[in-house]
């Protein structure tokens, strides 16, 4: 199966990225043809200083190259080094009605929040079209905001295909149902927008402070305490298995052990599993140039797919004249 995702380099990746989409696309590279791109385009409705995008996009790379994405197996590149997708933006637009758009979930609640409306905001639905559908992307893996989106990319791919013939393959979404939502610090959804993240690189003490933050239930020390709705321990839980796991449950269970004690063997827990990818982070984090090196490669690959679809698009369309 082919699957395709994109991540948008608009903040730090935390580790709700981490189990929500990252970890699943890394283990699914050996049995799947994995298309994976950082989509800075789409990071520039959020991100408007431009140092800062530059940044974003290239610690997302070296996070993901460090957490396993293997450039020979997949296919893993940035969405602005293959401007194909962009010149199939504009050719799908013709295919995408407004009412389409108005309707977008996305849009709407950000102009809610106040989000400047800006039209790449309005547009945003195309351009992921536009990605999606210029890789014959058959599985595209997302959380439950994103569902619309693809549905939308199926739209317009079956419109262009009616009148055109059978160019695009329609895509699916698919969501990760055994990942449950990864709490953040304050017990809500983790969310680079809602600042309750627990980053995936970030530096010891600065994740000591952060994990200190959960919000846990005040309990006197001594009595025994509920695992099951802590946050400390449901953040827990996604990085320990078999006896570790009971280990934790039964000394909440025992008593004479605060949060502040959990908190602390979280932090420990944290530090430990990334601890492996620590070192191939902090080689790409000082190798940048191999990084773009390899990115550049992946954008090669990517247009050997984007290059021959486009042809034959240009020529359905009266393009090539
Ligand atoms: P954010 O909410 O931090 O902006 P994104 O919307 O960029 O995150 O999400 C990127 C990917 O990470 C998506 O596939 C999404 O489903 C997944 N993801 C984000 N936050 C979480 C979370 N708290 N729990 C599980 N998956 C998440
Ligand atoms: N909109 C997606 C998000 O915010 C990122 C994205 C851009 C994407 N293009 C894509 C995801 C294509 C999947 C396929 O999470």
């Amino acid at each position: 199966m082919r699957l395709l995702t994109g991540i948008q380099s608009s903040g730090d990746l935390h580790i709700g990225n981490y189990f929500g989409s990252i970890k699943p696309m890394i283990e699914a590279q050996n049995d799947n043809e994995i298309f994976a791109f950082i989509a800075n385009y789409h990071a520039m409705t959020s991100v408007t200083d431009g140092k800062r995008l530059a940044a974003l996009t290239m610690q997302a790379a070296t996070d993901f190259l460090a957490l396993g994405m293997d450039p020979n197996k997949s296919t893993f590149w940035v969405q602005s080094d293959v401007k194909e997708v962009l010149e199939l933006y504009w050719v799908l637009s013709s295919f995408t009605p407004m009412g389409l758009l108005e309707r977008g979930h996305s849009y709407k609640d950000k102009t809610a929040k106040g989000i400047a409306s800006n039209h790449n905001l309005f547009s945003y639905p195309v351009l992921m079209a536009a990605d999606i559908l210029m890789f014959n992307s058959e599985i595209i893996p997302v959380g439950k905001d994103q569902i619309q989106h693809v549905e939308m990319a199926r739209d317009i791919a079956t419109k262009f295909n009616n009148l055109h013939g059978d160019i695009f393959v329609i895509p699916e979404h698919r969501v990760e149902t055994e990942v449950a939502t990864v709490p953040g610090v304050d017990g809500q959804k983790m969310s680079k927008s809602y600042g309750n993240t627990i980053n995936i690189f970030g530096e010891e003490k600065k994740q000591l402070k952060t994990i200190k933050k959960i919000v846990t239930e005040s309990a006197p020390l001594e009595a025994p305490k509920e695992f099951e709705n802590c946050n400390v321990y449901n953040i827990a839980k996604l990085f320990l298995q078999g006896e570790d796991l009971k280990e934790l449950e039964a000394r909440y269970q025992r008593g004479g052990e605060g949060h502040g004690h959990f908190k602390l063997y979280l932090a420990e827990v944290i530090w430990e599993y990334f601890r492996p990818y620590r070192e191939k982070h902090e080689h790409y984090s000082t190798n940048p140039d191999e990084v773009r090196d390899i990115l550049k490669f992946g954008a090669d690959k990517a247009r050997t797919v984007a290059q021959p679809l486009m042809e034959k698009i240009r020529t359905a369309t009266g393009i090539t004249y």
